[in-house]
């Protein structure tokens, strides 16, 4: 099949893209002996994931629950959760977690902690567990180093509980900050007789940084696989690295300034990040994606430009790929117009 006979609104990921993405990021982890612990919540999808694995990552790393249950029955064999994970409801299914393949989860606090531990006092083998530090970007994470050596502390004293080490989401931008606070970790951590094993820092935007932080020892990617408009806008990549697109129809032709795509939220996502419009219409950038409804993308196109006829397909760099991942049960592997395979998205949707 070629992209050309795809049904729309579908997602198409080139594959090419997607394998340089993948092989320079973890080139560069190898020159620098840091660890890949890539985010799989940018393409939810089992067998890249196992395609990471299989060029040198050395485990992954899940926001839910769900998805991790869904990548331990594919096989992946070291997961982190970088989630605070609380609630008895969550409790058997993180315990059976734990005995499938080799589990750590954060905490940022006394609470996190406890409950960890009490469904793992009698469960007869400890579960790694990372401090989550925030060191600029002001989401979970405990706000001190020296807090953070504390709850380290907690965590190593708590039965069915072992410390892991630091793990930290970094302000896109915060490179030096982050090494600062997480020298400082590590120091206060020594004081209290503690070596963090793994000091873990994640992001793409700074991911060619990662080394810049002297303590880190891993770091955890997830959108660098298939880049969006929104790292395009930093700078981070070029369009050429754009590995998702969002195929989409002009449906409708209302008016010579504008036309109407059958791409709306349900397909891009309403995420703006900051940025104007819905994503980059590759075909037409001058073309915005101004609005959206659920079904329809509203695009305005300036005056003097050529406007397109009903039937027209397009491809839309999306603002934010992992979103949109989210939204679609297949996506369809490319090279060179043809459809090479179709992906199920397994772990979409796995709200808990
Ligand atoms: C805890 C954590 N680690 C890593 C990542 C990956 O970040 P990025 O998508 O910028 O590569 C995220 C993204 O939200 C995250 O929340």
């Amino acid at each position: 099949m070629r992209i050309d006979d795809l049904d729309t609104p579908a997602v198409v990921i080139d594959l090419d893209r997607m394998e340089a993405n993948l092989a320079r990021a973890q080139q560069y982890a190898n020159a620098h002996r840091l660890a890949l612990r890539p985010h799989i919540k940018t393409h939810k999808i089992p067998s890249l994931a196992q395609r990471q694995i299989a060029l040198g990552a050395h485990g992954i790393t899940c926001q839910k629950l769900g998805e991790a249950e869904v990548m331990a029955e594919a096989g992946l064999e070291d997961i982190l959760i970088s989630f605070n994970l609380l609630g008895a409801a969550k409790g058997e299914r993180l315990r059976a977690l734990a005995r499938r393949c080799t589990l750590s989860v954060v905490a940022d606090s006394g609470a996190v902690a406890e409950g960890l531990s009490a469904l793992f006092a009698a469960a007869g083998r400890r579960l790694p567990v990372l401090v989550e530090c925030d060191t600029g970007a002001h989401r979970c994470g405990v706000a001190e180093p020296q807090a953070a050596a504390a709850l380290a502390e907690t965590i190593a004293r708590l039965p069915g509980l072992s410390f892991a080490g630091l793990m930290t989401y970094p302000a896109h931008g915060g490179v030096a900050a982050t090494a600062a606070w997480l020298d400082e970790a590590v120091a206060c951590c020594a004081r209290r007789g503690l070596e963090p094993e793994v000091v873990s820092t994640g992001g793409t935007p700074d991911l060619y940084r990662a080394h810049e932080v002297a303590v880190a020892t891993e770091h955890r990617p997830g959108t660098y696989i298939y880049a969006d408009r929104s790292l395009l806008a930093r700078g981070y990549c070029g369009l050429e690295d754009c590995a998702l697109s969002v195929l989409a129809t002009v449906v409708s032709r209302p008016a010579p300034d504008r036309c109407i795509l059958d791409a709306g939220s349900k397909a891009l996502s309403s995420d703006l990040l900051g940025l104007d419009g819905h994503g980059l219409i590759v075909e037409h950038p001058e073309w915005t994606i101004h609005a959206l409804s659920e079904e329809h993308g509203h695009v305005r196109i300036p005056a003097g430009a050529a406007g397109p006829e009903v039937g027209e397909r397009v491809r839309i760099i999306p603002n934010h790929a992992c979103v949109v991942s989210n939204l679609f049960d297949l996506v369809h592997g490319a090279r060179a117009g043809r459809i090479e395979m179709a992906y199920a998205v397994a772990a979409r949707g796995r709200m808990q």
